[in-house]
């Protein structure tokens, strides 16, 4: 009966908004990164928005075209995206790299993902989403249960990538043959 109940629960709503200030130390991951990193050179934050009006995440994007092994290269990147889309009105990078990402309630990491993946999937400019994730079991489990492919794993990184060029039938498929472990 629960199970019955439970399918015709509400799924939960959430906004994606951007945010100019946050606190960078409570981020996990890379609390070294100040603010002004965080929004210079076309980088933005995303908040993620729930019902309670709460902000129940956080995942920080710069904007390349290529993709980084370290922050270090995610840097210049972005400075070159930055530099050419001057000539290109304000269009800047065709890969989103989301470089660090915490959730400040319990299973909003996942709706993150999930809320991401539809604005860059509705974005005319961008067209892969790829992480710059820490060498971590956390961030390696997380991406790859949420349905993101290794990339390539580097000396101080790992990037994963959400294929969105998947229709939302076959992103689930992936998900359901991981589940199972199907090739
Ligand atoms: C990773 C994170 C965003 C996931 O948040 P969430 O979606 O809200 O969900 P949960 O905390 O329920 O974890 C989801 C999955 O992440 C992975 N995970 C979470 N904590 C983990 C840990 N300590 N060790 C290994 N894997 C872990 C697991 O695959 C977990 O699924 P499971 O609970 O079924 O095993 C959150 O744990 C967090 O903020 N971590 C600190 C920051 C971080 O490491 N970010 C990831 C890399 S950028």
């Amino acid at each position: 009966m629960k199970r019955i109940l439970n399918k015709f629960k509400r799924s939960p709503k959430f906004d994606l908004i951007e945010l100019t200030d946050i606190d960078v130390n409570e981020d996990p991951v890379r609390p070294e990164l100040d603010l002004s990193f965080r929004t210079k050179h076309g980088r933005k934050i995303y908040g993620l928005k729930d019902e309670d009006g709460d902000i129940a995440a956080i995942m920080c994007f710069a904007f390349t075209n290529e993709v980084p092994k370290s922050i270090e290269d995610m840097n210049l990147l972005s400075i070159d995206a930055e530099g050419q889309s001057i000539h290109r009105a304000g269009v800047q990078g065709t890969i989103a790299i989301a470089y660090t990402v915490w959730a400040k309630k319990k299973g909003a990491g996942k709706h993150m993902v999930n809320e991401v993946y539809k604005m860059i999937k509705d974005s005319h400019h961008l067209n892969r989403l790829v992480t710059l994730s820490p060498l971590t079991d956390m961030a390696r489990n997380f991406h790859l249960k949420n349905g993101a492919e290794e990339l390539q794993v580097n000396d101080t990184t790992q990037n994963f990538e959400y294929n969105v060029t998947l229709e939302e039938w076959e992103k689930y498929l992936e998900k359901a043959k991981k589940f199972f472990k199907i090739k």
